[in-house]
């Protein structure tokens, strides 16, 4: 209980509070995923079947978990002698995997530092699928994230439930902070206002 409370309440607010950053800088994201939300949902509770059917608040989640990852860094030991990039490594060596550069290279991801929930829309030309080993917010392997897909419908969910209800004005810019679950350093600044 105490590592799914630990594991999963930091890193899942720290990716709500970029996912809200990212979509509000955006021109036109937040309009075109308020949209949606409003076509889709109408006045019904958000269940598992809705969420399917929103595309846009999908795509600004997966792009803001892959320009901002709240795990910045997955420490490893290595069991076993490996060689990597024409370097061997010892085992016991200490490696640091790290979602975030994986996730700023350029040969990985064109345009890597700019948001565009675009990729993630088949429709669009800038979609390509991921593979595994180039999209990491949740890790990979046996250790891969149990929180994943309750954490994605998490913010999903909230990101929703959002853009229907409420405008919000992001009121300065923020910087991140700690790579241990990385957010931003004093909070997300908005104005909240109830739609009308
Ligand atoms: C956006 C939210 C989340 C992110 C970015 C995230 C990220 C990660 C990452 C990167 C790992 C792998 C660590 C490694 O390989 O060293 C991990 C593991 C883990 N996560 Fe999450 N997580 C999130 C939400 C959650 C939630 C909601 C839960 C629980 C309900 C959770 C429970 C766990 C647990 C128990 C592990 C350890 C798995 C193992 O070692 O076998 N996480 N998470």
């Amino acid at each position: 209980m105490i590592s799914l409370i630990v594991a999963g309440y930091e890193t899942t607010s720290a990716a709500q509070a970029w996912t809200l950053y990212a979509s509000l800088r955006a021109p036109g994201v937040w309009e075109r995923a308020r949209e949606e939300v409003d076509t889709v949902l109408v006045d019904s509770e958000i269940g598992a079947e809705l969420l399917d059917q929103l595309p846009s608040v999908d795509a600004i989640v997966q792009e803001s978990l892959r320009l901002h990852p709240p795990v910045v860094v997955l420490p490893r030991v290595l069991a076993e002698d490996a060689e990597f990039g024409g370097d061997r490594l010892r085992a016991g060596s200490r490696l640091a995997i790290s979602p975030y550069v994986t996730h700023r290279m350029p040969e990985v991801w064109p345009g890597p530092e700019r948001f565009r929930p675009g990729r993630w829309d088949p429709q669009e030309s800038l979609h390509r699928p991921a593979a595994p080993s180039a999209f990491l917010p949740f890790g990979g392997g046996r250790h891969r994230c149990v929180g994943a897909p309750f954490a994605t419908a998490e913010l999903k969910t909230i990101l929703a439930e959002l853009l229907r209800s409420v405008d919000l004005r992001l009121l300065t810019d923020v910087a991140p902070a700690s790579i241990i679950v990385m957010r931003p350093r004093r909070g997300l600044p908005v104005a909240v206002r109830r739609r009308t």
